[in-house]
């Protein structure tokens, strides 16, 4: 039995006795999920990895909706290849690996993903030594989650080092985003949790939204989330979306690129503390 307090000890040895300028990159992982299903997540995701490209980071997407991955979709391509096949024909993560535009990187977990918490150690080790070599690889693993709490998805953002909720103005996406955010803080005290309110009619209602429920989640839980930005209802996301291109590459001066351009610059001013990246993530997600 591997046991993940032991393992996550060792890496923060590792880390410690290892001096920055020896690290290439830092490799943070960020969850992107939300309470509600449909509210925007893969098309934020998608697209905020592309505008962190355009500002000189390198980026991977790792679809971990388990039901219904589909950033390949969105690109208008057929992923072939996920964790679930470099399991079943012993392939390595570089094989699995897809380029997408402007060198973005994507892989999917595949549905036989969905059995990952049963998965037997052999199984798991691979897993764990194949994604770990991505440590210094990509500046950002962003992980395009399912909605709402599941098991699975539970794991994925508790393991993650940033979460960023996306929700909509409307009344039932905020009340599922509000039990995401405590059932997150009830496990883990010191989650960071950054809100993307998305599909507001105009950024007046973007703030208005963001106020009221950051203040909610401080009465309520003494939990403060930070507000990463506001992202308008612009048609231009669903014509992308059916010509199978991300808005922010097809509609460069669209409303909601520009709002996105924002919340990535936003995102990279913001200091970060330490943390242990993608090797520390698998520790989290994969060993209990
Ligand atoms: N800012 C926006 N403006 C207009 N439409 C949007 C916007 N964001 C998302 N949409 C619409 O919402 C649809 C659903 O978006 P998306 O697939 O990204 O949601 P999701 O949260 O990933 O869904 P799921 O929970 O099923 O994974 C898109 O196809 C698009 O038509
Ligand atoms: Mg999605």
């Amino acid at each position: 039995m591997i046991d993940q307090a032991k393992l996550l000890r060792e890496l923060v040895k590792e880390k410690k006795s290892k001096s920055k300028a020896a690290e290439k990159r830092q490799t943070r992982t960020i969850a992107v999920t939300s309470g509600k299903g449909g509210v925007g997540k893969s098309n934020f995701a998608l697209n905020f990895a592309l505008s962190l490209i355009q500002k000189n980071k390198k980026v991977l997407i790792f679809d971990v909706d388990l039901g219904f991955a589909n950033v390949d979709v969105l690109l208008g391509r057929s992923n072939k290849e996920s964790i679930a096949t470099m399991l079943e024909k012993d392939f390595s993560i570089w094989d699995i690996i897809e380029e997408g535009p402007n060198g973005l990187l994507f892989i999917s977990g595949g549905s036989g993903f969905k059995d990952l918490f049963q998965l037997d150690e052999v199984k798991l080790n691979k897993i764990f030594s194949e994604l770990s070599s991505l440590q210094g690889f990509v500046d950002y693993i962003i992980l395009d989650t399912g909605a709402g709490l599941s098991y699975e998805n539970l794991r994925f953002i508790l393991a993650a080092d940033d979460v960023i909720l996306v929700t909509t103005p409307e009344p039932t996406s905020i009340t599922d985003a509000y039990s995401i955010v405590k059932m997150l803080h009830s496990r883990d005290q010191n989650i960071h949790i950054k809100l993307i309110i998305n599909q507001c009619s105009n950024e007046k209602e973007g703030k208005q939204t963001a106020e009221n429920f950051t203040a909610v989640t401080e009465r309520f839980l003494e939990k403060q989330i930070g507000t990463l930005g506001f992202i308008p209802s612009d048609a231009n996301v669903s014509n992308a979306v059916k010509k199978q291109q991300p808005f922010l590459l097809e509609f460069p001066n669209c409303q909601a690129s520009r709002a996105l351009q924002k919340v990535s610059s936003k995102y990279l001013q913001t200091p970060l503390p330490f943390k242990l990246g993608i090797k520390g993530f698998l520790i989290k997600m994969l060993f209990k």
